[in-house]
């Protein structure tokens, strides 16, 4: 039996309860008394892979810290660790190891049946971007390519398209549209003005099944079809990334084009392998390798630094110590780069499709909270919206702040302003304010990380994604629940396959009332057409 499935809740071990009686306590000193213990100041300050995190406004002392790392190793935080890299079955439910890892190892760090095939695909794919971008290799009726059109969902778009925006100052590449709704709009909107003669296609899909990703490529393939009458320049244009080689194969995209993915790689960790196509085709193939050089950075201090000094492992515990001791229900992802402004999407799937579960790797439930809900947006457009509340609301909340500290542009000023802005509002939700009007009082004492990278390029980017995965498994660890499956979500799928029918004119039956009402209402003669 995996071991794993041995495993407790952490609520009964030790340390659990040392922390909510430590918790009790804290709760009645303000964070800004806490910053005047140095020593406590440098332990909660990590330099790694060019990320510096601060945990300083955190409502944390030492002891605080010691009991959380107690607790990690309680729930056989270093051991898992290892198992993870080593490619252990750590998804449970689905017997299969995690090992993203992989994708991104240094020679030899991988188990050796996935370090061949990730590096033979990893040079396939830089070979080709490298040929599409230098024109040698181009489109059916020999121009080059100049666009790129993705199309996939979840974990096969939302890393490569933060990513994209993210780099795309230094993009000499292709440019990229991102089609992941079945909303008609999106293709229809990103299709229009493109030249099939100049478009490439890249479907993208683990399990080359999935409902959305499924509609958009055939639509894109009567478009293209539509306007070159060729069948065989869809060779030259469609690009598939999958696990489900042979349904590829049958879609009509030509072996040669066929980039592998592998059962042991979550979406929603898969950006690493050939998913990241428009990475290196947008930003080019040396962007790309500096994206896994920089994870692979994060990797490897994830592995050997103890936990007290170990970036993911304390990003990981303060959020665990704000949502199950200090009664936080939200991570606010607060990034003050617009550049980083699809962060906070891609987090959302990471940590909630990873974490938000209520039963234990045996099945049983879970006795604590695990993840709670993610949101936020880019700084400082925030402040113009939603931070109101997470200054005077009632809802405790835990937010990450992410600065850059080098700019890219020439607006000297502006960059000032922005970090200035990033950091008076972590001041002011820790600070507060007082005021002899209720109106103006601002209670403060509000937990928050701020990470600094010190430029927004591929390695840092790489280290901060590769950051927030290993912090999603050892919240996964600590909970005792398995952090690689996802089955809440295929209740849904099964559910909309016969609306879907009767939605195109079949008997409403076994319908609830309500959504029977619903169905009706929207198939209504005049609401059929276009
Ligand atoms: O429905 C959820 C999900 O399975 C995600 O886990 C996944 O990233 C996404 O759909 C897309 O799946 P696929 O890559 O198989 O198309």
């Amino acid at each position: 039996m995996n071991d794993l499935v041995r495993g407790s809740g952490p609520e009964r071990q030790p340390a659990w309860k040392k922390l909510t009686e430590l918790a009790a306590r804290l709760a009645r000193r303000p964070v800004a008394e806490l910053l005047d213990d140095q020593e406590r100041n440098q332990a909660l300050r990590i330099d790694v892979a060019g990320l510096s995190l601060d945990f300083t406004k955190q409502r944390l002392n030492h002891e605080a810290l010691t009991t959380l790392t107690t607790l990690a190793r309680q729930q056989q935080l270093p051991a898992r660790i290892e198992q993870l890299f080593a490619g252990a079955a750590l998804n449970t439910s689905e017997n299969r190891p995690a090992l993203h890892t992989a994708l991104r190892a240094g020679p030899g760090d991988a188990p050796e049946h996935a370090g061949r095939v990730v590096a033979e695909t990893l040079a396939r794919l830089q070979r080709f971007a490298a040929d599409v971008l230098a024109g040698r290799r181009c489109g059916s009726s020999g121009r080059a390519f100049t666009d790129l059109v993705h199309i996939g969902i979840g974990g096969s778009h939302l890393g490569p398209e933060l990513v994209v925006d993210a780099l795309q100052a230094r993009g000499r590449g292709l440019r990229c549209h991102f089609v992941a709704n079945v909303d008609g709009d999106v293709l229809t909107r990103e299709l229009s003005g493109l030249d099939p003669e100049t478009t490439l296609f890249v479907v993208v899909s683990k399990s080359f099944a999935t409902l959305e990703t499924r509609e958009n490529a055939l639509a894109a393939r009567s478009w293209f079809l539509e306007r070159t009458a060729s069948t065989d320049a869809l060779a030259e244009h469609f690009v598939a990334v999958t696990a489900n080689v042979a349904a590829a194969g049958e879609f009509g995209i030509a072996e040669p084009m066929i980039y592998p993915l592998w059962d042991w790689v979550g979406g929603r960790f898969s950006l690493w392998s050939a998913v990241g196509m428009p990475i290196a085709l947008a930003a080019g193939p040396e962007a790309f390798a500096g994206l896994l050089e920089g994870a692979r950075h994060m990797d490897q201090h994830f592995r050997h630094a103890p936990l007290l000094e170990n970036a993911p492992a304390l990003l990981a515990l303060t959020g665990i110590w704000n949502f199950n001791f200090l009664g936080a229900g939200t991570l606010a992802v607060l990034p003050y780069a617009s550049r980083l402004r699809l962060l906070p999407d891609y987090l959302q799937q990471l940590e909630m499709e990873s974490n938000g579960k209520s039963v234990q790797h045996d099945g049983s439930p879970v006795g604590v909270h695990s993840m709670g809900i993610v949101w936020g947006g880019e700084g400082t457009n925030g402040q113009h919206a939603f931070h109101q509340l997470l200054h005077q609301g009632t809802r405790s909340f835990a937010a990450d702040f992410i600065v850059i500290a080098h700019r890219d542009h020439d607006l000297e000023d502006h960059h000032r302003w922005l970090l200035a802005n990033a950091l008076a509002q972590s001041q002011a939700m820790m600070a507060g304010q007082d005021s002899n009007d209720a109106h103006r009082r601002v209670s403060g004492d509000k937990a928050t990380t701020t990470i600094v990278m010190e430029r927004l390029e591929p390695s840092t980017l790489g280290a901060l994604l590769a950051l927030y995965e290993h912090k999603v498994f050892c919240q996964g660890v600590i909970w005792n629940i398995n952090s690689f499956d996802q089955w809440g979500v295929e209740v849904g799928k099964r559910l909309a396959l016969p609306i879907h029918a009767q939605l195109a004119g079949a008997q409403t039956v076994n319908q609830d009332a309500s959504t029977r009402y619903l169905v009706e209402h929207l198939r209504s003669p005049d609401r059929t057409g276009p």
